[in-house]
């Protein structure tokens, strides 16, 4: 498993912790940045992640900003990314089962590292039940279609 991670400043002290859970796991992954605390803009580091998961060199990708959700919404404007904020176990696992979400967002000054790890491993453990969900998806799909993105 090939994992896209980045963050902006406000998510890059969180990012270096699930840097540290992944290679403690040995699981292969890619920083995207940012590379420090000085401020930059969370949809450059959403774009670079999206596409590279998009294009399918990476199977997952986990974005962090101070909320997890600027960086949600950006990566959710490229095609084929189904970007879930989740600060729970509950819809880490759910979305994985029900949306088949390609990357996990996360807010370093919403939740600690504790539970972020928790979400982290139970995003990558967890796996799309396909069925009556893909068909959803299917539909997703059509709206991205519906305005050519
Ligand atoms: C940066 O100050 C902050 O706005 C950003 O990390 C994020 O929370 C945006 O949604």
């Amino acid at each position: 498993m090939k994992i896209a991670i980045g963050s902006d400043h406000g998510g890059f002290n969180l990012k270096g912790e699930v840097i540290k859970y992944l290679e403690q796991k040995s699981i292969e992954y890619k920083d995207f940045g940012t590379t420090s605390t000085d401020s930059c803009d969370y949809p450059d580091y959403a774009l670079k992640v999206a596409e590279a998961v998009a294009e399918k060199e990476f199977e997952f990708g986990i974005l962090i900003c101070g909320t997890g959700i600027g960086i949600s919404i950006a990566a959710n404007k490229v095609p084929g990314i189904r970007a879930a904020l989740c600060h729970d176990t509950f819809s880490a696992h759910a979305t994985r089962e029900h949306n088949n979400a390609n990357i996990l967002a996360m807010g370093e000054r919403v939740i600690g590292p504790g539970l972020a790890i928790e979400i982290v491993e139970t995003f990558l453990k967890a796996e799309f039940q396909g069925d009556r969900h893909q068909n959803r998806i299917d539909k997703i799909k059509a709206i991205e279609e519906k305005y050519n993105r």
